[in-house]
Formats: C-alpha cells, structure tokens, sequence
C-alpha cells in the first residue's frame, strides 16, 4: 500500500525483513518518477499496481539512488527511462552474468557480492531465477540532472556519502521532500557500522544546503524534519568526539567531559562507528 507524504509524495513501505527498500513516487501533472526499482521486478510490479489504481500518469522515469542490488534489480517491470549516475553504471556491472540459481548465486557469495541474507530474500523474491533480466540503465548522468512532470520539478543530485562510492539523491522542490536512498548509512566493516569521516562530513554539508520538511531513508518510515535534525545530531557528535582518537576510551573520555554524562547505547553506537 501507498503511503502518502504530500498531495504529489508517496511511497511504498520498506520491508527490512525482505530487503525491500522504500520505492518512491513523485506525482506530476503530465508524469511521475520513481525513486528506486525495489529489489525484484515483483516488487516494482507492486509500485506499478499502485500507480495504476490510483490513476497516476505513467511512470516516466526511474532513478537509480545506488548500484545495490535491493534498488535496481527491479529495474525490469519499468517501461520509463531508467536513470542513474555514471558511477552507479559502472558499479551496477558486479551484478552481469550472475545467475540466480543455487550455484550462481553461493558463487557470488563467494565474491562478497551477496550475503546470506540477500540470497535468501533472493530466493523468495525470483521464483523463477530465468526471469532475471540484465540491469541496463537508459541514461548515465554526472552531477546534476532536472526533470520536469508537469507543475513540479524533480532535482537529481549526486552526493558523496558514506555508504558507497556511488549515491544519488532526488530532492522536490515543490513539496520540500529530499529521497536519500541509503547515503545517510554507514557501511558493513569487520561485521560492524562504520562512517567515514571525510564522506560523512562532505554529506551533511550537502544535505544542509536542502530546504525539506519531509525525508525518506530507503530503509525507515519517512522522517520529518525533526526526527531528520536528530539523526544529523548524532552523526555530528560522533564526528566531533572522535576527532583524532585513536582507541574509543580516548572518545567515550571526550563525550564524558563534553557532556558531562555517560554516553547512551545510541551515543555509544555512533561514537563507535567513527572508529577506524
Ligand atoms: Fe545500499
């Protein structure tokens, strides 16, 4: 079911358990544009279901937040221009040639391109592993790209960020609505989160130069500009009280003095995280 944000926002709840991201959906007069293809072309069909019942325009264009395979592998069930960064091109080829079969896919594994919980979810989302098409993008953008629907403007960004090397945001002027895929994550290191200074620094720079109201995080409900402030707060304390620490006492010393408290379970995670 469709979640409403605004009179032209909506999206379709992620499914963690799953890995299904959030698909976006942002509602012109003439077109709509999709923010990420979901994780298989069922669950693309699923947003497509969606735009159909409720009379939407068609669905012009897809844009592709990163190369993950839970945002592009269903890229298949749209007809619209499939868009994504040059990068997210480039990287998006780990994924050719990789058969969804039980070999194809403990192969892949091997290569760290799947975990075992992707496999899984793999498994139920592609029944039919022959039904796995190629991930072909239409257009390969660098910077910045505007694409007008009728009475609303959809802003292409890419951002650096510390998820991936690759990451592309949308950002709705009209509505004050920023979609920021994944770039708001950290990434796996040794079976822990971790964020990279540099990246993280760089994101919330850019993301401070947005004016939003409404966020969506590919995996979370929809963040208003509060609960949005708060998770940037914590990303800027880890930074902040890790700067040149070389051992996470040295950082939970520099909280303890700052704050003049013991650091939370939250406090501790986003510290930690910092830590090479
Ligand atoms: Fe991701």
């Amino acid at each position: 079911m469709l979640e409403k944000v605004t009179e032209r926002i909506y999206y379709l709840m992620n499914d963690n358990n799953n890995e299904r991201p959030a698909i976006g959906i942002v509602k012109g007069e003439d077109s709509c544009l999709v923010v990420d293809a979901g994780n298989s072309p069922e669950h693309g069909k699923t947003m497509l279901r969606e735009v159909e019942k409720r009379n939407f325009p068609p669905v012009k264009y897809v844009i592709a937040t990163h190369h993950h395979w839970d945002h592009i592998f269903g890229l298949e069930a749209f007809d619209g221009t499939k868009i994504a960064s040059e990068k997210t091109c480039e990287l998006a080829k780990i994924y050719k040639g990789i058969n969804l079969d039980d070999k194809g896919l403990e192969l892949a594994k091997e290569k760290n391109i799947f975990n075992a919980h992707a496999i899984e979810c793999i498994n139920k989302e592609f029944q039919d592993s022959g039904s796995f098409a190629p991930i072909n993008f239409d257009v390969a953008f660098t910077g910045e790209l505007k694409l007008h629907l009728g009475g609303i403007t959809c802003i292409v960004n890419e951002i650096i960020n510390p998820h991936r090397e690759d990451g592309t945001i949308v950002y709705v002027p009209e509505e004050k609505t920023l979609f920021l895929g994944d770039a708001a994550y950290g990434r796996s290191k040794n079976g822990r989160n971790y964020y990279d200074r540099e990246k993280t620094s760089a994101l919330l720079q850019e993301v401070d130069t947005y004016d939003a109201e409404y966020y969506l995080c590919s995996h979370e409900s929809i963040c208003d500009k509060e609960e949005m402030q708060s998770y940037w707060n914590d990303l800027n304390m880890g930074l902040a009280m890790t700067k040149g620490c070389s051992s996470i006492e040295e950082a939970i010393t520099n909280f303890e003095k700052h704050y003049n408290k013991n650091p939370s379970k939250n406090d501790l995670f986003f510290l930690e995280s910092f830590m090479d």
